[in-house]
Protein backbone atom coordinates (compact mmCIF):
# COMPACT_ATOMS: atom_id res chain seq x y z
CA UNK A 1 0.00 0.00 0.00
CA UNK A 2 1.09 3.43 -0.76
CA UNK A 3 1.83 5.42 1.92
CA UNK A 4 -0.73 7.94 3.08
CA UNK A 5 -0.91 11.33 1.49
CA UNK A 6 0.13 14.46 3.65
CA UNK A 7 -2.83 16.14 5.01
CA UNK A 8 -4.11 19.27 4.12
CA UNK A 9 -6.97 21.33 5.59
CA UNK A 10 -8.88 25.08 4.71
CA UNK A 11 -11.69 26.35 4.95
CA UNK A 12 -12.97 30.10 3.58
CA UNK A 13 -15.67 32.06 4.87
CA UNK A 14 -18.50 32.11 2.59
CA UNK A 15 -18.83 36.17 1.67
CA UNK A 16 -19.98 34.88 -1.91
CA UNK A 17 -18.22 35.17 -5.22
CA UNK A 18 -14.70 35.39 -4.91
CA UNK A 19 -12.03 38.21 -6.25
CA UNK A 20 -8.91 38.19 -7.31
CA UNK A 21 -7.30 38.95 -3.65
CA UNK A 22 -8.84 35.66 -2.63
CA UNK A 23 -6.86 33.65 -6.40
CA UNK A 24 -3.86 34.66 -5.81
CA UNK A 25 -3.63 35.17 -1.87
CA UNK A 26 -4.97 31.64 -1.10
CA UNK A 27 -7.02 29.24 -3.81
CA UNK A 28 -4.14 29.39 -6.24
CA UNK A 29 -2.58 27.35 -3.59
CA UNK A 30 -5.05 25.09 -2.54
CA UNK A 31 -5.31 24.53 -6.57
CA UNK A 32 -1.75 23.44 -6.48
CA UNK A 33 -1.60 21.01 -3.16
CA UNK A 34 -4.35 18.69 -4.77
CA UNK A 35 -2.07 16.49 -7.07
CA UNK A 36 0.39 15.16 -4.01
CA UNK A 37 -1.84 16.11 -0.64
CA UNK A 38 -5.21 14.80 0.79
CA UNK A 39 -6.88 18.07 0.50
CA UNK A 40 -9.82 18.94 2.24
CA UNK A 41 -11.40 22.70 1.90
CA UNK A 42 -14.67 23.04 3.61
CA UNK A 43 -17.12 26.85 4.04
CA UNK A 44 -16.40 27.86 7.38
CA UNK A 45 -20.24 29.02 7.64
CA UNK A 46 -20.08 29.14 11.63
CA UNK A 47 -17.17 31.34 11.55
CA UNK A 48 -19.41 33.37 8.84
CA UNK A 49 -21.94 34.27 11.56
CA UNK A 50 -19.09 36.48 13.37
CA UNK A 51 -19.25 38.93 11.07
CA UNK A 52 -21.60 41.03 9.54
CA UNK A 53 -24.08 39.08 7.22
CA UNK A 54 -24.14 40.09 3.49
CA UNK A 55 -25.71 37.70 1.08
CA UNK A 56 -28.33 34.44 2.13
CA UNK A 57 -26.10 31.91 3.42
CA UNK A 58 -27.02 29.33 0.12
CA UNK A 59 -26.50 31.96 -2.55
CA UNK A 60 -23.00 32.90 -0.31
CA UNK A 61 -22.08 29.23 -0.65
CA UNK A 62 -22.49 28.63 -3.78
CA UNK A 63 -20.86 31.21 -5.65
CA UNK A 64 -18.17 30.57 -3.95
CA UNK A 65 -17.95 26.78 -4.02
CA UNK A 66 -18.83 27.65 -8.32
CA UNK A 67 -15.56 29.55 -8.24
CA UNK A 68 -13.08 26.86 -6.20
CA UNK A 69 -14.10 24.85 -9.00
CA UNK A 70 -13.78 27.39 -11.57
CA UNK A 71 -10.15 27.70 -10.33
CA UNK A 72 -9.48 24.42 -10.54
CA UNK A 73 -10.23 22.43 -7.63
CA UNK A 74 -10.88 19.04 -8.25
CA UNK A 75 -13.45 17.17 -6.11
CA UNK A 76 -12.00 13.95 -7.60
CA UNK A 77 -9.06 15.27 -5.61
CA UNK A 78 -10.04 17.09 -2.78
CA UNK A 79 -12.62 16.59 -0.79
CA UNK A 80 -15.09 19.78 0.03
CA UNK A 81 -17.49 20.04 2.50
CA UNK A 82 -19.71 22.47 4.85
CA UNK A 83 -18.75 23.12 8.41
CA UNK A 84 -22.10 23.89 9.50
CA UNK A 85 -22.62 19.81 8.28
CA UNK A 86 -20.00 18.89 10.87
CA UNK A 87 -21.16 18.03 14.45
CA UNK A 88 -17.45 16.77 15.07
CA UNK A 89 -15.80 20.12 14.73
CA UNK A 90 -18.33 21.51 17.33
CA UNK A 91 -18.23 18.57 19.75
CA UNK A 92 -13.82 18.69 19.21
CA UNK A 93 -14.62 22.85 19.92
CA UNK A 94 -16.90 22.68 22.82
CA UNK A 95 -13.76 19.54 24.46
CA UNK A 96 -10.98 21.88 23.51
CA UNK A 97 -12.55 24.90 25.34
CA UNK A 98 -12.40 22.99 28.96
CA UNK A 99 -8.65 23.29 28.65
CA UNK A 100 -8.23 26.50 26.80
CA UNK A 101 -7.21 29.36 29.11
CA UNK A 102 -8.99 32.53 27.82
CA UNK A 103 -6.20 34.76 27.84
CA UNK A 104 -4.95 32.71 25.18
CA UNK A 105 -7.83 33.63 22.89
CA UNK A 106 -8.17 37.45 24.25
CA UNK A 107 -4.37 37.92 23.15
CA UNK A 108 -4.69 36.71 19.92
CA UNK A 109 -3.85 39.79 17.77
CA UNK A 110 -7.11 41.45 16.10
CA UNK A 111 -9.64 40.45 18.94
CA UNK A 112 -10.24 43.32 20.67
CA UNK A 113 -10.68 45.58 17.41
CA UNK A 114 -13.23 43.04 16.03
CA UNK A 115 -14.45 42.81 19.58
CA UNK A 116 -15.36 46.49 19.40
CA UNK A 117 -17.64 45.75 16.14
CA UNK A 118 -19.50 42.66 17.20
CA UNK A 119 -18.82 41.65 20.53
CA UNK A 120 -20.19 37.59 21.12
CA UNK A 121 -18.91 34.38 22.79
CA UNK A 122 -18.68 32.99 19.23
CA UNK A 123 -16.02 35.73 18.24
CA UNK A 124 -14.04 34.55 21.81
CA UNK A 125 -13.89 31.20 20.17
CA UNK A 126 -12.98 32.15 16.67
CA UNK A 127 -9.77 30.46 16.53
CA UNK A 128 -10.34 27.60 19.05
CA UNK A 129 -13.10 26.31 16.30
CA UNK A 130 -10.31 27.49 13.90
CA UNK A 131 -8.02 24.79 15.46
CA UNK A 132 -11.04 22.14 15.93
CA UNK A 133 -11.47 22.35 12.45
CA UNK A 134 -7.42 21.66 11.56
CA UNK A 135 -7.38 18.83 14.65
CA UNK A 136 -10.38 17.08 13.95
CA UNK A 137 -9.13 16.17 10.54
CA UNK A 138 -5.63 15.96 11.81
CA UNK A 139 -3.84 18.25 9.42
CA UNK A 140 -0.84 18.95 9.05
CA UNK A 141 -0.63 21.70 6.28
CA UNK A 142 -2.84 24.45 6.02
CA UNK A 143 -2.98 26.76 3.16
CA UNK A 144 -4.07 30.31 4.38
CA UNK A 145 -3.74 34.03 4.40
CA UNK A 146 -0.93 35.86 6.22
CA UNK A 147 -3.22 37.37 8.32
CA UNK A 148 -4.38 33.30 9.93
CA UNK A 149 -0.76 32.93 11.43
CA UNK A 150 -1.39 33.78 14.65
CA UNK A 151 -4.92 31.26 14.67
CA UNK A 152 -2.13 28.27 13.10
CA UNK A 153 -0.59 29.72 16.35
CA UNK A 154 -3.04 29.07 18.69
CA UNK A 155 -3.62 25.86 17.26
CA UNK A 156 -0.35 24.24 17.68
CA UNK A 157 -0.49 25.78 21.51
CA UNK A 158 -3.92 23.46 21.76
CA UNK A 159 -2.75 20.40 20.17
CA UNK A 160 0.35 20.31 22.31
CA UNK A 161 -1.56 20.89 25.24
CA UNK A 162 -3.75 17.61 24.48
CA UNK A 163 -0.87 15.54 23.03
CA UNK A 164 0.60 16.53 26.56
CA UNK A 165 -2.24 14.85 28.56
CA UNK A 166 -2.86 11.82 26.01
CA UNK A 167 0.30 10.96 26.51
CA UNK A 168 0.74 10.31 22.98
CA UNK A 169 0.71 12.55 19.55
CA UNK A 170 -2.71 12.48 18.42
CA UNK A 171 -2.42 15.19 17.13
CA UNK A 172 0.03 16.80 14.30
CA UNK A 173 1.37 20.37 14.67
CA UNK A 174 -0.60 22.06 11.56
CA UNK A 175 1.57 24.43 9.30
CA UNK A 176 0.63 27.21 7.84
CA UNK A 177 0.98 27.39 4.20
CA UNK A 178 1.11 30.72 3.48
CA UNK A 179 1.06 31.74 -0.77
CA UNK A 180 3.73 33.36 -2.38
CA UNK A 181 1.47 36.66 -3.30
CA UNK A 182 -0.06 37.45 0.36
CA UNK A 183 -1.60 40.70 -0.42
CA UNK A 184 -3.36 42.00 -3.66
CA UNK A 185 -3.55 45.76 -4.16
CA UNK A 186 -7.39 46.65 -4.75
CA UNK A 187 -8.67 49.51 -7.10
CA UNK A 188 -7.88 51.89 -4.62
CA UNK A 189 -4.10 50.81 -3.79
CA UNK A 190 -5.84 49.50 -0.55
CA UNK A 191 -5.87 45.60 0.68
CA UNK A 192 -8.28 44.14 -2.02
CA UNK A 193 -10.98 43.16 0.03
CA UNK A 194 -14.91 43.30 -1.08
CA UNK A 195 -16.09 44.91 1.38
CA UNK A 196 -14.05 47.36 0.97
CA UNK A 197 -15.57 47.65 -2.84
CA UNK A 198 -12.29 47.48 -4.84
CA UNK A 199 -12.14 44.13 -5.91
CA UNK A 200 -11.84 42.20 -9.29
CA UNK A 201 -14.42 39.56 -8.89
CA UNK A 202 -13.02 36.13 -10.68
CA UNK A 203 -15.64 35.88 -12.90
CA UNK A 204 -15.88 39.48 -13.28
CA UNK A 205 -17.13 40.68 -17.14
CA UNK A 206 -14.20 41.24 -19.50
CA UNK A 207 -15.59 44.45 -19.87
CA UNK A 208 -15.59 45.84 -16.32
CA UNK A 209 -12.22 44.59 -15.98
CA UNK A 210 -10.95 47.47 -18.77
CA UNK A 211 -13.48 49.85 -17.16
CA UNK A 212 -12.26 49.13 -13.30
CA UNK A 213 -8.59 49.69 -14.14
CA UNK A 214 -9.01 52.63 -16.65
CA UNK A 215 -10.26 54.06 -13.20
CA UNK A 216 -7.55 53.18 -11.01
CA UNK A 217 -5.01 55.67 -9.61
CA UNK A 218 -1.72 55.95 -10.97
CA UNK A 219 1.64 57.01 -9.63
CA UNK A 220 0.69 60.45 -8.16
CA UNK A 221 3.41 62.00 -9.45
CA UNK A 222 3.03 61.20 -12.97
CA UNK A 223 0.44 63.82 -13.87
CA UNK A 224 0.95 64.28 -18.01
CA UNK A 225 1.40 61.31 -20.17
CA UNK A 226 5.13 63.24 -20.99
CA UNK A 227 5.76 62.73 -16.81
CA UNK A 228 7.94 59.97 -16.06
CA UNK A 229 6.57 57.72 -13.74
CA UNK A 230 7.76 55.48 -10.88
CA UNK A 231 6.50 52.38 -10.72
CA UNK A 232 7.14 51.52 -7.19
CA UNK A 233 4.94 54.62 -6.16
CA UNK A 234 1.79 53.09 -8.63
CA UNK A 235 -1.04 50.39 -7.10
CA UNK A 236 -1.14 49.46 -10.92
CA UNK A 237 1.87 48.52 -10.77
CA UNK A 238 1.35 45.88 -7.74
CA UNK A 239 -1.23 44.10 -9.81
CA UNK A 240 1.14 43.59 -12.11
CA UNK A 241 3.76 42.01 -10.06
CA UNK A 242 0.63 39.76 -8.86
CA UNK A 243 -0.71 38.92 -12.57
CA UNK A 244 1.97 39.56 -15.20
CA UNK A 245 5.55 37.86 -15.31
CA UNK A 246 8.69 39.65 -15.11
CA UNK A 247 9.35 39.48 -18.75
CA UNK A 248 6.17 40.71 -19.74
CA UNK A 249 6.33 43.49 -16.61
CA UNK A 250 10.01 44.81 -17.69
CA UNK A 251 9.59 46.64 -20.86
CA UNK A 252 6.56 48.22 -19.10
CA UNK A 253 8.26 49.39 -16.28
CA UNK A 254 11.03 50.85 -18.67
CA UNK A 255 8.16 52.67 -20.77
CA UNK A 256 6.59 54.03 -17.15
CA UNK A 257 10.35 55.51 -16.27
CA UNK A 258 11.07 57.14 -19.51
CA UNK A 259 7.52 58.16 -20.42
CA UNK A 260 7.42 56.14 -23.86
CA UNK A 261 3.72 54.24 -22.64
CA UNK A 262 1.06 56.19 -21.22
CA UNK A 263 -0.94 54.54 -17.79
CA UNK A 264 -3.62 53.58 -20.39
CA UNK A 265 -1.17 51.53 -22.61
CA UNK A 266 0.26 49.85 -19.21
CA UNK A 267 -3.31 48.99 -17.99
CA UNK A 268 -4.27 47.64 -21.17
CA UNK A 269 -1.65 45.22 -21.16
CA UNK A 270 -3.24 44.30 -17.26
CA UNK A 271 -6.08 44.15 -18.12
CA UNK A 272 -5.79 41.74 -21.11
CA UNK A 273 -3.70 39.50 -19.12
CA UNK A 274 -6.55 39.58 -15.83
CA UNK A 275 -9.15 38.77 -18.94
CA UNK A 276 -6.98 35.76 -19.94
CA UNK A 277 -6.64 34.40 -16.92
CA UNK A 278 -10.21 34.48 -15.84
CA UNK A 279 -11.24 32.50 -19.55
CA UNK A 280 -11.05 29.63 -18.19
CA UNK A 281 -12.76 30.11 -14.80
CA UNK A 282 -15.34 31.76 -16.65
CA UNK A 283 -15.80 28.30 -18.74
CA UNK A 284 -15.85 26.38 -16.51
CA UNK A 285 -18.05 28.04 -13.89
CA UNK A 286 -20.72 28.26 -16.91
CA UNK A 287 -20.33 24.48 -17.20
CA UNK A 288 -21.37 23.73 -13.66
CA UNK A 289 -25.07 22.83 -13.07
CA UNK A 290 -26.24 24.17 -9.20
CA UNK A 291 -27.50 20.32 -8.76
CA UNK A 292 -24.23 19.21 -9.34
CA UNK A 293 -22.33 21.42 -6.86
CA UNK A 294 -24.25 20.80 -4.36
CA UNK A 295 -24.27 17.04 -4.63
CA UNK A 296 -20.61 17.27 -4.78
CA UNK A 297 -20.12 19.30 -0.72
CA UNK A 298 -23.05 16.22 -0.17
CA UNK A 299 -20.05 13.37 -0.92
CA UNK A 300 -17.74 15.15 0.41
CA UNK A 301 -19.40 15.98 3.39
CA UNK A 302 -20.22 12.50 4.03
CA UNK A 303 -16.65 11.87 3.30
CA UNK A 304 -14.91 14.28 5.38
CA UNK A 305 -17.46 13.36 8.08
CA UNK A 306 -16.58 9.63 8.62
CA UNK A 307 -12.79 10.60 8.77
CA UNK A 308 -13.76 13.27 11.47
CA UNK A 309 -15.81 10.83 13.60
CA UNK A 310 -12.89 8.39 13.99
CA UNK A 311 -10.66 11.16 15.35
CA UNK A 312 -13.41 12.25 17.84
CA UNK A 313 -13.23 8.44 19.11
CA UNK A 314 -9.79 8.88 19.74
CA UNK A 315 -10.56 12.18 21.44
CA UNK A 316 -13.37 10.67 23.53
CA UNK A 317 -10.82 7.64 24.20
CA UNK A 318 -8.41 10.43 25.57
CA UNK A 319 -10.82 12.19 27.99
CA UNK A 320 -12.49 9.04 29.36
CA UNK A 321 -16.16 9.24 27.95
CA UNK A 322 -17.94 5.91 27.34
CA UNK A 323 -19.23 4.54 24.56
CA UNK A 324 -19.14 5.16 21.02
CA UNK A 325 -20.64 6.97 18.09
N1 LIG B 1 -10.40 31.95 9.70
C1 LIG B 1 -10.19 31.57 8.31
C2 LIG B 1 -10.23 32.84 7.45
O1 LIG B 1 -10.88 33.78 7.79
C3 LIG B 1 -11.23 30.59 7.84
C4 LIG B 1 -11.11 29.27 8.54
C5 LIG B 1 -11.97 28.73 9.43
C6 LIG B 1 -10.06 28.32 8.37
N2 LIG B 1 -11.56 27.52 9.84
C7 LIG B 1 -10.38 27.23 9.22
C8 LIG B 1 -8.91 28.30 7.59
C9 LIG B 1 -9.53 26.12 9.32
C10 LIG B 1 -8.07 27.19 7.69
C11 LIG B 1 -8.39 26.10 8.54
O2 LIG B 1 -9.62 32.84 6.41
FE1 LIG C 1 1.57 53.00 -13.12
FE2 LIG C 1 1.85 51.83 -15.46
FE3 LIG C 1 1.18 54.43 -15.29
FE4 LIG C 1 3.60 53.65 -14.66
S1 LIG C 1 2.65 53.50 -16.68
S2 LIG C 1 2.33 55.03 -13.49
S3 LIG C 1 3.25 51.67 -13.72
S4 LIG C 1 -0.03 52.67 -14.63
Amino acid sequence: MNAPLPRVISGMRPTGALHLGHYHGVLKTWVSLQAEHDCRFFVADWHALTGPQALPHDDAVYEMVVDWLAAGIDPERATLFLQSRMPEHAELFTLLAMHTPVAWLERVPGYRERAEDHPSYGLLGYPLLQAADILAHKGEWVPVGQDQAAHLELTREVARRFNHRAGRAIFPMPQARFSDAPRLTGLDGQKMSKSAGNAIAMREAPANVHAKLRAMPTDPQRVHRHDAGDPGRCPVWALHEVVCDATERQPLAQGCRTAQIGCLDCKGVLADRIVAQQQPWRERAAALEPKQVHWLVEVGTERARAYARKTLREVREVLSFQGDA
